[in-house]
């Protein structure tokens, strides 16, 4: 393979975006290519990108509230795909890329995650001939005749293939040229998969570089106050019991749900809300729900199990339904929280580094570094187990175990300056002093992945 010669020719990077999860990624690497041309007096080594956005996700809650929070600039292609089945949303996603790449002829597609969108693009990229459109635009030498795939977050395995998430990893995988890693467990996998070494490179988490790079800003979020979260705006009854130091936050769980395999079967899903129930006459429980999610509380009737108002409005104990946050919100929120319930794969990483006591609603986590790190513990769906697992985290947050956080109101160190652990659990390494973090978590994943980029593709010239 080789680069163009033609000094005025940049390489041409498309990355692929098309679910919540995946702005985040995205972000930090457009991040790194700004930063990159910016550094660089040759014009020539300069990277030129463009942004395509799948439409998987397109509530403006979903999506657009993203690309604000996050500084994105507006997607150069939108690809309005939409909701659907599997396996139409997949093949809708692959026959509208593929007259983008032969339009566009990129020299490297990046794709991000394991949603319908990574794979489906993934997928044209490794199959589609550029010489099938007479206007060649690629660096690339003709022997190729096609971009190199690049997956960031590659190697994830949870080894439950009725996880979606999970078929769509490891085909990704396989037909990726660069394999990003976020962890130690993700080379493994690759490699015994049969992965050649030299694809595989370790970077760390581009998602963890956005969050370090927001978790200041995300403070200034007007969220807190806007669903009656601090103490000096509470209602009477709670306020009364508003401790004399200076606690200002409300002590309360944040909730996240959208897994199929949770929501999807009344049974499980009624199984997680029953737990929900009791672990909220401990401490409010925020929900942000998930649209997919809504959509089965109405289907299900299960509206009884929540109230739609602001803690303000209607004192706990209770679950608390509000719309999906934005992105700087939404980590006001998780990072200010005592206790996080979820079934999300992102939010088992971001609490790690928040050092906020993550219950992971599942059998099984694709990320294991979040348990022998971080502060991740897997509860399964069984309610006892969930509530066992959430009142032991809440019992190490107060000093009178039996008591309801309503009652005790014990000032607690913030998220994200927290003060020296006490505790420990058995199964997991759980630590509120995260006085390390898994390995390359350090927010410079997004600048190591455009740096090899940029070798590798230099090398084949
Ligand atoms: C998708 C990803 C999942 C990821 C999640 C993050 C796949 C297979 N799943 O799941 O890995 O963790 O995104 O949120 O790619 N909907 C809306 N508005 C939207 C988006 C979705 O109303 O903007 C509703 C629709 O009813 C849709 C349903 O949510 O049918 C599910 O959306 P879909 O994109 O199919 O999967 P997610 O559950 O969001």
């Amino acid at each position: 393979m080789a680069i163009n010669k033609h000094p005025e020719t940049k390489m041409k990077l498309m990355l692929v975006a098309g679910a919540r999860p995946n702005f985040m990624k995205i972000a930090s690497i457009i991040n790194a290519i700004k930063m990159h041309n910016a550094s660089i007096e040759n014009s020539t080594f300069n990277i030129q990108h463009l942004l395509v956005h799948t439409g998987q996700h397109y509530d403006d809650s979903m999506s657009e509230a993203f690309f604000k929070d996050l500084d994105l600039p507006k997607p150069d292609i939108h690809l309005e795909v939409g909701s659907g089945t599997h396996a139409a949303q997949t093949a809708d996603i692959m026959k509208r890329f593929e007259p983008v790449l032969l339009e566009h002829q990129p020299d490297v597609v990046i794709v991000v995650g394991d949603v319908n969108s990574t794979v489906a693009c993934a997928l044209v990229a490794s199959k589609i001939n550029y010489s099938d459109n007479s206007l060649t635009h690629s660096l690339i030498n003709k022997r190729v005749n096609r971009p190199l795939v690049a997956h960031v977050e590659a190697g994830l395995r949870s080894f439950d293939r009725t996880m979606p998430e999970e078929i769509n990893r490891v085909l990704t995988d396989g037909i990726s040229d660069f394999l990003f890693t976020t962890e130690q467990s993700a080379n493994e996998n690759l490699k015994r998969e049969g992965i050649p070494e030299g694809k595989i490179y370790f970077v760390g988490n581009t998602m963890i570089d956005t969050l370090l790079k927001h978790k200041q800003t995300a403070q200034k979020s007007n969220i807190l106050n806007k669903l009656g979260l601090l103490t000096d705006n509470q209602h009477p009854e709670i306020r009364d019991q508003k401790p004399t130091t200076n606690n200002q936050i409300l002590p309360y769980a944040v909730l996240t749900l959208h897994r199929p395999s949770n929501v999807d079967n009344r049974e499980t899903f009624q199984n997680i809300l029953e737990a929900m129930k009791e672990v909220a006459k401990h401490l409010p429980v925020i929900f942000p729900a998930h649209p997919r999610t809504l959509n089965r509380i109405k289907e299900f009737n299960f509206e009884d199990y929540f109230n739609f108002d602001s803690v303000l409005s209607t004192p706990p104990p209770h679950i608390y339904c509000v719309d999906p946050l934005g992105y700087l919100d939404f980590l006001c929120l998780m990072s200010n929280s005592k206790l996080v319930l979820t079934d999300s794969g992102g939010m088992q990483e971001e609490t790690t580094i928040l050092g906020i006591p993550c219950i992971t609603l599942r059998e099984n986590t694709e990320r294991p570094v979040t348990i022998t790190f971080g502060t991740n513990i897997l509860a399964g769906v069984q309610k006892e187990q969930i509530i066992s697992s959430a009142l032991s985290e809440l019992e190490k947050y107060n000093s009178t175990p039996s008591k309801s956080v309503y009652s005790t109101f014990t000032t607690q160190p913030s998220a994200l300056n927290p003060q020296p652990s006490t505790f420990n659990t058995q199964n997991s390494t759980l630590n509120t002093q995260q006085s390390f973090s898994p390995s390359l978590w350090d927010g410079q994943a997004g600048q190591r992945i455009i740096n090899i980029l940029m070798d590798q593709i230099m090398k084949l010239t």
